[in-house]
């Protein structure tokens, strides 16, 4: 049998595990045109799961005949001098499935007067459309794409918008004074999966293959993981590489220096050069602590900013997701290993 899992950036895992909560609850929303989440911002960390997301509620409202989901290339958005334009050619990637629409001639129908001839058309079937956009930074096509998404939606058209990216990029696309349409739209946390889900995940998986798994190998499997969806494939497919049919604590002791190395090059690295000169002090001097919850307050101490500085960049890095508020007054790393990762990258100037 061939592993079933895939640490790859961007590629629909055959081993998914479900986002119930909010892949359901986002495809309920954008299938009620007064839902304040028919255009919703979803953010996440880096192998997070973004696109897997976004491609699973598509994939769930593509599945209803009264949706049409356009496959939507991120290049094409950036490619296009105008949202107007954009738009329209995701539209027009419908139209194959529409009978009674005729593509206009060139000359005589402007990008506007075409796109809502194919919006009215969609919507005399009561069909609704879908559009995602993934990646997304703030720059002017975004801008003018959603104006003139605006004015679809106020027109009565029903087109869900489902947008995606780091969080930085999405403050910056909420905070954007042009893109004031996003400044309303909600926003939607990736949120870290679930050990149990992970552990019975890992357990039916390799059963079915025929393997078996310690508890003790499956509990340290889940620990390594830390919910973070990229070391969930990561883990799972190094130990499936090792052939192993019965998986002990030694099998994963031994793909551990693996998943480190790689974890480390593939996601931490690109994590830690999106972040400023100043986050990574922050997360330095919390390296700096023995391992577990650390209080802001020795933070302050040993970081010597003030309070208030401190909390600024506290603010930050949990909405950047690198940590997490544990109780009060306290903060730990969210992703997993990110501690030896930091250490490791104080010791190698290359990091
Ligand atoms: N729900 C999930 N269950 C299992 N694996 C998942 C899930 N979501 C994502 N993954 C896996 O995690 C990895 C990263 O996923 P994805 O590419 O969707 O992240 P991303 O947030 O889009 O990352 P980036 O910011 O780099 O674009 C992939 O290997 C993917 O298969
Ligand atoms: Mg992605």
């Amino acid at each position: 049998m061939r592993n079933p899992f895939n640490p790859t950036f961007g590629r629909i895992p055959k081993v998914y595990l479900s986002r119930k909560k909010i892949a359901g609850r986002l495809a309920e929303e954008l299938d009620d045109f007064d839902s304040q989440y028919l255009a919703t911002l979803v953010y996440g960390a880096r192998g997070a799961g973004k696109t897997t997301l976004l491609s699973a509620v598509s994939r769930e409202l593509a599945g209803r005949k009264d949706w049409i989901v356009p496959k939507v290339a991120r290049e094409v958005y950036e490619q296009s001098p105008t949202g107007l334009k954009v738009l329209l050619k995701i539209i027009a990637g419908v139209k194959t499935g529409l009978s009674g629409y005729r593509q206009p001639q060139q000359s005589s129908a402007d990008a506007a007067t075409q796109m809502e001839a194919i919006a009215k058309l969609l919507k005399a079937r009561k069909i609704k459309l879908l559009i995602t956009i993934d990646e997304v930074v703030p720059n002017p096509e975004l801008a003018e794409f959603t104006a003139n998404y605006q004015i679809l939606i106020r027109h009565g058209y029903h087109i869900g918008l489902l947008l995606a990216g780091l969080p930085a990029n999405i403050t910056r696309l909420q905070n954007d004074r042009v893109l004031t349409f996003l400044f309303r739209s909600p926003r939607v946390e990736l949120t870290p999966l679930d050990p149990l889900m992970i552990n019975e995940t890992y357990h039916r998986v390799f059963e079915k293959a025929g393997r078996t798994l310690t508890d003790e190998a499956a509990t340290e499997m889940v620990r390594l993981v830390g919910g973070y969806a990229y070391a969930f494939q990561l883990v799972g497919s190094l130990i499936w590489e090792t052939g192993a049919t019965a998986v002990t604590i030694d099998t994963v002791n031994q793909v551990r220096r693996d998943f480190r190395a790689t974890l480390f090059s593939n996601a931490y690295l690109k994590i830690k050069q999106e972040l400023s000169a100043r986050n990574i002090e922050f997360l330095m001097a919390l390296a700096d602590q023995p391992a577990g919850p650390v209080k802001i307050a020795t933070l302050i101490d040993a970081l010597k900013w003030s309070k208030e500085t401190v909390n600024v960049y506290r603010a930050r890095l949990i909405d950047a997701q690198v940590i997490r508020p544990v109780r009060w007054g306290y903060v730990a790393f969210a992703l997993p290993l990110f501690r030896d990762f930091l250490e490791e990258s104080g010791r190698f100037a290359f990091y």
